[in-house]
């Protein structure tokens, strides 16, 4: 009989509301996809879920404060490829270790990364860009957050081989606004942000680094493509809670997102907005963690700390 019972905090939890911490400023990437999930989690689980901004050193402020957060199932971190992977090497003096101080609960989507610049930027395709940014290294700036952004833009300096300006933001909904008014030239952003301002024509995409097209931006080129098929990168969305939350509360909150990204008006939504959803297999906590390993070993070599 023991063996069959549930533990008594599976049974009962949720008894109240849930906090999902998003390590950015709202309105961005991140804080679109954690809405967009936890809006439906939260009718499965019979709580709401608060979402909670909290943002500063990209990414990193927050995440700390959710690894050292109660591990009751009561805190959870939106975290992505920014916050569990790049910011290893980014933040040599990072106060948590992404596969240490987490229980991997679920990933949630995958983001193809663009690059986008303000809509007056002088080039018209990705060959002028090159050209452009090289001649023009000392004068260009690149928006980004210290994360996601700031790390696939390296990636792209490092194959052009300049250091242009970088220009901090706490999130890239903000960095986007300030894309749109033109007080910046260029940013490598996840697709999530960049849809809307795309369709809207408020900015230039000059291609997306992933080897497919993607359905929701048809027109816009791939990096290789467009002639820089060096230049490959997609990040994701993920949540995690503190480290020895009970097996039993991460699978009631797997099982939750799995549900959301099964739902027609949820799938709709991220696919609108260019994520990649998920398949079966990379949906458990286990892929998750093992996504998380990867991550970090891929972007370990390419990244330097970033202050
Ligand atoms: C955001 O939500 O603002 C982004 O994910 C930040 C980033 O990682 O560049």
């Amino acid at each position: 009989l023991c063996v069959l019972a549930a533990p008594a905090e599976a049974q009962t939890y949720p008894t109240r509301s849930i906090t999902m911490i998003v390590p950015f400023a709202a309105g961005g990437p991140t804080d679109v996809v954690a809405r967009i999930v936890t809006a439906h989690m939260a009718q499965t689980l019979g709580q709401s879920i608060i979402i909670e901004n909290v943002v500063g050193a990209g990414g990193t402020t927050a995440t700390t404060r959710a690894a050292r957060a109660a591990n009751d199932g009561y805190t959870l971190i939106a975290g992505h490829m920014g916050t569990h992977a790049a910011s290893v090497p980014l933040y040599p003096k990072l106060a948590y270790h992404p596969e240490k101080d987490f229980e991997p609960v679920a990933l949630l989507a995958g983001t193809p990364i663009l690059i986008l610049a303000r809509k007056d930027f002088p080039p018209k395709d990705l060959r002028e860009f090159v050209t452009y940014v090289k001649a023009n290294a000392e004068k260009v700036n690149a928006a980004h957050v210290g994360s996601v952004s700031h790390a696939s833009c390296e990636l792209l300096h490092s194959i052009l081989d300049i250091k242009p300006v970088g220009v901090p933001f706490n999130g890239t909904g903000p960095a986007m606004n300030a894309l749109v008014a033109g007080q910046v030239d260029y940013m490598c952003d996840q697709i999530v942000n960049a849809v809307p301002q795309i369709n809207a024509g408020t900015i230039k995409a000059y291609a997306i680094a992933t080897a497919e097209r993607n359905p929701s931006l048809p027109s816009v080129p791939t990096t290789a493509e467009a002639g820089l098929p060096a230049f490959q990168a997609q990040a994701w969305n993920a949540m995690f809670a503190p480290k020895g939350t009970s097996p039993a509360i991460v699978a009631s909150l797997n099982a939750a997102a799995i549900k959301a990204l099964d739902d027609e008006t949820v799938r709709k939504r991220l696919l609108e907005l260019g994520s990649v959803i998920p398949g079966p297999k990379d949906r458990t906590p286990e892929a998750l963690a093992t996504l998380v390993k990867n991550e970090i070993a891929k972007w370990s070599p390419v990244l330097k700390p970033a202050t």
